[in-house]
This record gives C-alpha cells, structure tokens and sequence, in this order.
C-alpha cells in the first residue's frame, strides 16, 4: 500500500505513456497543508510538451484519471491534488509500527559495511570543550542512524594523547608540580602548569628545548617519561569518562594517537618507498600542489612526528583492520583544511579506503553567549554545564510534576536530553549559541517538549490500561489525526535521509514534527471517548509513543514514561 505509487500509475495511465512513471516521480509535490491534499501533481512542465495550458492539463487529467484509489482528486489551478483514502491508509501505517516495534524505519542498505567513526576524541590535560560534546554526540547519533540503515559502525575515540606538548607538559610538572595537587584535581591542575610553561617560554626559550628534549624521551620509550605521560592520560580519562557517563555515550575503541607511535615508522617507509616525501628546510614534507593544498608536515626537522603523521598511521589501520564501507571523521570545521589534506596524501599513498574518508564537519558552540576556550583562563566545564542543566530541569520538574516518582533519574535524563537534543536540532555544520534555559523549555522546539510528548503518550495509554493493542484494522478517520499518520507513514524515509546526509538534524526536526501533530491531535480530540473508534485511537497513540522513542533514541537521548 505505497500512495506514492498509487498515485504515480494513476497519472501514468491518465497520460498516456507521455510521461514515463521516473519523470512523474520526480514532479511530484507535497502541498504545504494537508487541506490542500496529500500529494500534488503540478502540470507547468507539461504545457509546452502538449501545446496547452497548465490549468486546462490539470482539468483534463481529472477527467481521465482513475481516482478509485483516493478519497478524492481535484484540480487546483495548475495542480492536480490527491487526497488519501485515510482508513486505509492509517490503517497501512499504524499496522507497519505496530508489527515492526522499535524496528519501524529499519533497512538494510548498509549491507553490513563497517564504518569507523572518529569522535569525540578530547586532548589529555585539558578539559573537554563543548566542541568536543559536539563531536561526541553527533558522532553518537550518526553511529545509531548508520546502525538503523544496515551499516557496523566502529565508534572510535581518538584520543589526543601524543605531540610535543607532552614535552611541555612533563618540563612544567618538573619545575612546578606535585603529585598530590595533580591526584587532587588532575585536568584543573594539568591546565595551569600547561599555561604557566607557556607564560614563562617567552623569556626562557631554554624551556622549550627541554621540552623538545622531554618528549624525545617520550617517542623512544623513557620509563619516568612514559611513567608521568601515562599517568596523566588516565587521570584525564577518568574525568572525561564521566562525562561519558552523564551522556550514556559509550566507544568501541579508544585508539588515540598514543596507539599509532609504533605504527609511524611504516608509514614513513611507505611514503618513502612511493616517493613521496621531500626535504625542505630540513624537514620531510608531502608536496601537494596538484591538489591545490599547502605541503603536508610529516616529520620535523628534528624527527618528532606530528598530528597529520599519526592520522595518516590511523587511516592505514582502519583500512586493514575494517577495510571501512565509509571512513568518518567528526570534527569541527575548523579542521577542514587539514582532511583535506590528509585525505590528498593518503590518496597519493593508493589507500584503497581513502575515498572514503569523509570529514563531517560541524561549527562552533558557544553557552550562554560564552566562547569555551583553555587560553582565556577561563573555563567553563562541560561537566558543569550538564549538571546545571539537569538542576534546572529538577526545578522545572518539582514545578510541574512533584509527586513524581524516581524524580532525580527523569531530571537526569531530561536535563542531559536538553543539551543534547538542543544541539543536534541544528544542522551540524550551523554555529550555535546555547541558552541553556531556552533549552529547557516544555514548549518550542526542544528535547523536553519531544520528551514530553512520548511521555504523555504514554500517560494516555496507561489511563486507557491499553493492554491489547492490535496491528490491525486500525482505521482513524478523525481529520485532526491525519498530520499524526502521514508523520508516522514518514519515519523510514527521514532515517534513510538523516543517514545520506549524515544529519541527525533530520531526525531531530523530524521528531519535533510529530510531537507537534500528535498534541495538536491530543488538544483536539477526545482520545480516550468511549466509541467504536477507541482501539484504532488507542494503536495510534501507542505508535506515536513507539517512533517518538525511536526518534530520540536515534539522537542518543531517552524518553522517559513520566515527566
Ligand atoms: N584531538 C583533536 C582535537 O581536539 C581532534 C582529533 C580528531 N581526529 C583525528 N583523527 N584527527 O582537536
């Protein structure tokens, strides 16, 4: 029971073969409301190929067509409008929720490929930037889509635990630190000697050769060297870890550059081999100019590798270990430059996987009008921004609800999904200033409100004790229902579209979508009226409550049953 498709035979017999079933596909058009119709058919194209007027097409057409499918069809000046049989169709669609569950929208396409995807990937010593939560969450959201249309993603955190500042890092805790301090506030701590080292190399360049020297010993193993890097990388994890943990955002790896050090010489060998690698200024570089891009830095002069050296060693290993269907790489845009760049070198080394990288981009973040940055000396915490949130929604919630039951786990899961679904609502490649109060809202476009919809779904089945919901024959002719239906009838195309773009905007703009409908439905309709009407009523709130979890368990936030 595609309508599409009824739609589109309808047309292809009413025109004769003039129009070849793709080429009405492609005209066809949603009217903006659902009073207009449910599919249009616009006749402009038409007009020179027939030698008429678009409004006398239009007329024709709907003499001719068979309209035994549809509710009706009419003519709108130069359209054709379909309206939907809507008990067949509510009942087509409300059987396919039902009958799938939590597997509506499912498919296949990814035919089981592996994706690697790097996320979230915070630098030890420093704290987690909010770019980083973007990193994280969209990287989150992307692996579940990828999940849904058939794709084995591979939710790798690359970890910035390797580079010279490690040098700095240990010359500074030499001079300044102790162990206590450190044990006591580890990132905090890290940060100051960090920044400290780089007020004081301004008047004593012999810092820095210290430090060069420091993660020399780093690079060829060092034991106190290696002693002091490692117990700074797992202090810092720890820490990130719980933010992890506030997100419920897990990994299947924590690959980060530390792991590729042995890995480096290889992919000196290969580039040497390919002769890729030229001298300048004393330094190994990989010209570019075909590309139209600057040299890319693969050794110092003085032999340290940098950050293109390890992605390069990391690019290498996800194409043996995963041979990756897709290769992604959730960023900020200010790193596009450089993927594009590590992307020309690796297809100048013949990577076989190496088309497939794609840098997925995404822009700045800034909270409450507040730029988050580790120079500045000031700090906001990501850690603190999620806990302010769910204190807020704690207030909201004793507000609205008090009697509540396990109010502090839905005050959890609401203030996370607040920030959570308040990014992912944009388009990622957006700059976005967060107010965390607007965030927080009930109403508008938010996690709360979308939250709440599902949960008042819920509230109405558990008030109807809808215990036996049946799939089938579930005709709602009510017209206030009806932008509810198509919404639900829409899912497997919005997680189909959200997957080829790489957007989890599609899904978050999606569930808003519903939400919408289904309280508009609510506000105007007795449910819960004891008629004939109440079990198809009953299968459509129950699917609403299914693809409304669905969506935002897709965007990696919950959806509690009460709030
Ligand atoms: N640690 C880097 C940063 O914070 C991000 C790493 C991204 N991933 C990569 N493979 N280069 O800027």
């Amino acid at each position: 029971m595609d309508y599409k498709q009824k739609v589109i035979t309808a047309l292809a017999n009413a025109l004769d073969g003039q129009l070849s079933a793709e080429e009405i596909a492609l005209k066809l058009e949603k009217p903006k409301t659902s009073d207009l119709g449910d599919m249009a058919f616009p006749t402009f194209a038409l007009a020179k190929l027939l030698h008429r007027a678009p409004q006398q097409i239009a007329q024709d057409l709907a003499e001719k067509i068979d309209s035994s499918d549809f509710e009706r069809v009419v003519v709108a000046g130069p359209y054709l409008n379909f309206f939907f049989d809507k008990g067949q169709y509510s009942a087509a669609t409300l059987e396919n929720v039902l009958n799938a569950g939590a597997a509506y929208g499912q498919n296949d396409d990814g035919n089981g490929g592996k994706v690697p995807i790097d996320m979230s990937s915070p630098n030890i010593a420093k704290p987690m930037s909010m770019g980083h939560l973007r990193s994280t969450v969209i990287g989150n959201s992307i692996a579940e889509i990828l999940t849904k249309n058939g794709y084995a993603p591979i939710k790798d955190n690359h970890l910035g635990d390797w580079g010279t500042q490690f040098g700095k890092l240990i010359t500074a805790y030499k001079l300044w630190g102790n162990e206590a301090d450190v044990k006591a506030d580890p990132i905090n701590k890290l940060v100051e000697y960090y920044v400290r080292f780089h007020k004081e190399d301004v008047d004593k360049p012999e810092l820095d050769d210290e430090a060069r020297e420091w993660f020399r010993k780093l690079e060829n193993g060092d034991p106190e060297a290696h002693r002091l890097w490692k117990w700074f990388r797992e202090a810092s994890l720890e820490e990130f870890n719980d933010v992890y943990k506030k997100l419920g955002v897990t990994f299947d790896t924590y690959n980060g550059e530390a792991f590729y050090n042995d890995k480096l010489e290889e992919v000196v060998q290969i580039l040497k081999d390919k002769h890729l690698l030229v001298e300048s200024q004393g330094a190994q570089v990989v010209d570019l100019s075909k590309y139209n891009l600057n040299p890319a830095l693969i050794l110092k002069s003085d032999g340290a590798s940098l950050y293109i050296t390890r992605d390069i060693a990391t690019a290498l290993y996800r194409d043996r270990e995963y041979a990756p269907a897709k290769n992604l790489y959730v960023v900020g845009s200010e790193q596009t430059y450089y993927f594009q760049q590590l992307k020309a070198v690796l297809l100048e080394m013949g990577l076989k996987s190496a088309p497939n990288l794609q840098h997925v981009p995404f822009g700045l973040i800034t909270v409450d009008g507040k730029k988050l940055s580790t120079r500045s000396g000031r700090i906001i915490l990501l850690a603190k921004v999620l806990e302010e949130s769910v204190e807020l929604a704690e207030k909201e919630i004793n507000e609205k609800n008090p009697d509540l039951a396990n109010k502090s786990a839905v005050a959890q899961q609401v203030g996370v999904g607040a920030i959570v679904f308040g990014d992912l609502k944009n388009e990622r490649t957006n700059n976005i200033d967060f107010v965390l109060a607007d965030q927080l809202k009930f109403e508008g476009e938010t996690g709360p409100y979308v939250q709440y919809a599902h949960a008042r779904a819920e509230s109405i089945l558990r008030k109807a004790k809808a215990t036996t919901i049946t799939a089938d024959a579930n005709q709602v002719t009510d017209p206030e229902a009806w932008d509810t239906i198509k919404a639900l009838a829409d899912f497997p195309a919005m997680v189909k579209m959200a997957c080829d773009e790489l957007e989890p905007s599609v899904i978050a703009k999606y569930a808003i979508r519903l939400s919408k409908t289904f309280n508009k439905y609510y506000a105007h309709s007795k449910i819960l009226a004891d008629d004939a009407g109440l079990p198809a009523r009953l299968a459509l709130v129950k699917s609403v409550s299914i693809v409304v979890k669905e969506s935002l368990r897709l965007l990696g936030v919950k959806a509690p049953d009460e709030m």
